[in-house]
Order: structure tokens, then C-alpha cells, then sequence
């Protein structure tokens, strides 16, 4: 019955969670291991003794670093997020056997590539269940679930701070910075909101998903970034008013291994289930080829659904551990040596509907030269609404294209800005409709 021993490091929000749960837990977590699963010490700068918690003195310590090479540790929970030192303290940790679950989904998608191979090398697990959704299980459900199928297309609600903020916009007509305020209120955000909001949240996540669902390595640079905060209430209301919902959606399709990879604001239909998402709630809807469509749903944050994620990679790995399992499944579910670096499809080559918006002139003509500029770009619009008369003189139009190449359509929306009848800049978002 030798127990297998946890190391934590770093006891925030979801540090404290994994300790409550193996607390509240530890006669089931017992039956289900069939031996005991135990807290070897807790590396943190502030984290005092807790009887609540059960935290004595010597399970707190600052040198992380030793302990994470202690030899009654078994498994490694880096929960300190950031670069240096979670990164250094992982591979030092696997070169030491020991495995290690991290909720790091940043350093993951930039070094990722390092950390998964010094796993390999070691033949130690690594889990990142927490790093992706939260609580939602994506990352076992792509590695082993859908393992069998081609995966062709995956759209992620995965950032909860931008979809609270959309969700607060679309229902209650809140303006973008009132509704940031309040999700900082809420203590959504990072405590660095451009992470959120500038979309590089979720482009972190995606690089995780991508190579799960496609075998090939991506990292953010690679992916095309946009965020939220240019939204305005005018677009959300159009959006309504086409039967289209705006969410920030973390996308990626595989056009026959050429990567299509990006994080933008996107229309969906109003009807589809990625719509009817609210708030702080992630999901990830999968298409696969032979399995169909199917989605994943939960809560993308907080403390005790990001624990469990983290219990859940504890679980799996004390349970190989227990039943004296040498080397350790792919983390990835594939080999390194069969990963591909990803093929990305250049942003200017993709085909999407689009929706525009331009501040015009109220004057005969305007709308014709608009839709030339757009006709001579090879761009063809599906509608148009035009409605009463804005400040100035000038009047929203808001078109719909049909599928248009992005190269062409940037360079019409540039012409288009330097018609005089035109004022400001041209606004669009990208239209997923049959997804
Ligand atoms: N800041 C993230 C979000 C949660 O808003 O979804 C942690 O991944």
C-alpha cells in the first residue's frame, strides 16, 4: 500500500482547490487508487500553516526547487503559472522521474515543444488537463476519445473573461469598457485583462488544441490574434439583427494539411449551440469525420472546476504509477518523433462571409460606390441594411458578403476608406456560418 505523493507548487485559487479536494476526497481518491494518495509538501512564497486545510508547517516550503527532486515525491503539480521559474522546475522535475500535471497552458504553448519531448525523453507523463477549458475534459476527450477519427475543424469558446463581456454586451447593451469593468469586478480577467481581451488567452489554448486534434506543433506567433475590445454595441445589434450572434472563437480547420489557426471575434448563427453560451461558460465544438459534430461544455475557470481538471491528470498518472506502469502513454496522443510542425494557411488565404460596417455620407451615390469598390475586388454581397441618419450627416451601412478571399477583401476595405464619402475606419467580422 505505498502511497503515491504530490508536490505542489504554488497554492493560489487552484492550488487551494486541489488540496481541498484531496482532502475532502482522500477516502474516495484511496478506493478508486487502491492505495493512498498524499500531499508531500507545498512550495509557496505567502501561504501560511492552515488547519482548515490541513496545511502544517512542514509541508510548507519556498525551495521549490528542492522539492521537486525529492525522492518521496512522486508527482509534480506546477500551479505557479509564467514562464520562469514553472518551466526550469518541470524539466527538472521529469529529469528527476518524477511526473508532473501543470495547468500552464502560456508556457505549454510556447515551449511546449521542449516540455513534451524531456517528458518523452524521461518516460514520464505530463498532463494539462487544467490548461485547456478548465473543467471541461477536452484535452483526454481529443487525445483519447476521439482518437480514432480524422478531426477536421474545432471552434473554442475557451477564454470565460471574453465571453462574459459578450454575453453582458449582447444581453444587457452594455458598451465593451463598461462590461470589462465589470468582469473585473467579477475577477474574470487576468490579473493582466490584455491576455483576455486581446485574444492571447485563447490563442494559447489553441496551439493545445491543434496539436491534439492535428498532430502538428503550433505556436501563438503563428496564429492570427484578434480580440474584443473594438466591438461597439452598434455591431452587436446589427449581428441581432441578421440572426447572428458575436462570440470570440478560437478556430482551427484542417484544409487538407494546411493549417487554418486563428482567434478572432465571429459572427454564428443565433440558432447554434456555441451562441447559446453565456458568460463565464467554455466550449469546444469538434468536427470530425467520421464521428460528426460534437461539443463540450463547462465551466472554463474558477477554483474548484480547474482542480478538478488537475485531479483528474493526478488520478490517471498515480493510477499507472500504482499498478507499476513503466513509460508513460503519449502526451499528446502521438509520439514525438510522429509530430509535424504545423503547416499554417497565410490569414490572407482564408475564405470567410464577411460583415462590414461603414460611417458614409448620406448623399446619392455612396452606397453604389462602396458596392463597385467591393464588385471590382471580386467580393460579392449577399445584403445590406441601411437605416436613419447618424450624427453629421453620415449613416451606418452594414453589409454581408458572400465568401470572400481575405487578401482581397482588406485591400477593398482600404480603397474603400479613402472614398471622401467615407469617414473613419471600415469595421468587419468574420461570419462563420455552417459550422
Ligand atoms: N482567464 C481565463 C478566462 C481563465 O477568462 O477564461 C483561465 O484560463
Amino acid at each position: 500500500m505505498k502511497p503515491v505523493r504530490v508536490a505542489l507548487l504554488g497554492c493560489g485559487t487552484v492550488g487551494e482547490g486541489v488540496v481541498k479536494l484531496m482532502r475532502r476526497n482522500a477516502a474516495l481518491l484511496e478506493r478508486k487508487l487502491g492505495v493512498p494518495l498524499e500531499l508531500a509538501g507545498v512550495a509557496d512564497r505567502s501561504l501560511r500553516p492552515s488547519a482548515a486545510l490541513g496545511l502544517t508547517a512542514k509541508l510548507i516550503t519556498r525551495d521549490a526547487a528542492a522539492l521537486v527532486v525529492r525522492p518521496d515525491v512522486d508527482i509534480v503539480v506546477e500551479l505557479f503559472g509564467g514562464r520562469e521559474p514553472a518551466r526550469a522546475l518541470i524539466l527538472k522535475a521529469l529529469a528527476a522521474g518524477k511526473d508532473v500535471v501543470t495547468a500552464n497552458k502560456a508556457l505549454l504553448a510556447e515551449h511546449g515543444e521542449q516540455i513534451f519531448a524531456a517528458a518523452a525523453k524521461a518516460g514520464m507523463a505530463i498532463g494539462f488537463e487544467a490548461s485547456v477549458g478548465g473543467g471541461v475534459p477536452i484535452i483526454r476527450t481529443l487525445r483519447e476519445a476521439l482518437a480514432g477519427d480524422r478531426q477536421r475543424a474545432v471552434y473554442g469558446i475557451v477564454n470565460g473573461t471574453c465571453n462574459s463581456i459578450l454575453t453582458m454586451m449582447t444581453e444587457q447593451g452594455a458598451e465593451f469598457s463598461q462590461a470589462l469593468a465589470e468582469a473585473q469586478r467579477m475577477g474574470l480577467a487576468e490579473a493582466n485583462p490584455a491576455l483576455d481581451i486581446e485574444g492571447h488567452d485563447a490563442a494559447h489554448k489553441l496551439c493545445l488544441l491543434v496539436t491534439l486534434a492535428f498532430g502538428a506543433l503550433l505556436k501563438p506567433p503563428q496564429v492570427h490574434t484578434e480580440g474584443i475590445s473594438h466591438i461597439t454595441q452598434a455591431d452587436i445589434a446589427y449581428a441581432r439583427e441578421l440572426g447572428f450572434t458575436i462570440k470570440l472563437l478560437a478556430i482551427a480547420k484542417d484544409d487538407d494539411g494546411a493549417i487554418e489557426a486563428r482567434v478572432h471575434p465571429t459572427m454564428i448563427p443565433t440558432r447554434h449551440l456555441l451562441a447559446g453560451v453565456a458568460g463565464a461558460f467554455n466550449a469546444i465544438y469538434i468536427h470530425g469525420e467520421a464521428l460528426g459534430s460534437t461539443m463540450y461544455f463547462g465551466l472554463g475557470a474558477g477554483q474548484m472546476p480547474t482542480a478538478t481538471a488537475v485531479m483528474a491528470d493526478v488520478l490517471e498518472i498515480a493510477r499507472a504509477r500504482s499498478a507499476g506502469a513503466g513509460a508513460r502513454g503519449h502526451a499528446l496522443g502521438y509520439p514525438m518523433a510522429s509530430m509535424t510542425r504545423a503547416r499554417v494557411k497565410p490569414m490572407d488565404d482564408v475564405l470567410c462571409e464577411y460583415y462590414l460596417r461603414f460611417e458614409a455620407r448620406d448623399k446619392p451615390g455612396v452606397l453604389g460606390a462602396i458596392a463597385s469598390v467591393l464588385g471590382r475586388g471580386g467580393i460579392s454581397i449577399a445584403s445590406v441594411i441601411q437605416q436613419g441618419r447618424g450624427m453629421e450627416g453620415t449613416v451606418p451601412v452594414i453589409m454581408r458578403t458572400h465568401e470572400a478571399r481575405e487578401r482581397n477583401l482588406k485591400r477593398a476595405l482600404a480603397r474603400i476608406r479613402r472614398l471622401d464619402t467615407v469617414s473613419g475606419t471600415p469595421a468587419f467580422i468574420r461570419i462563420e456560418e455552417r459550422l
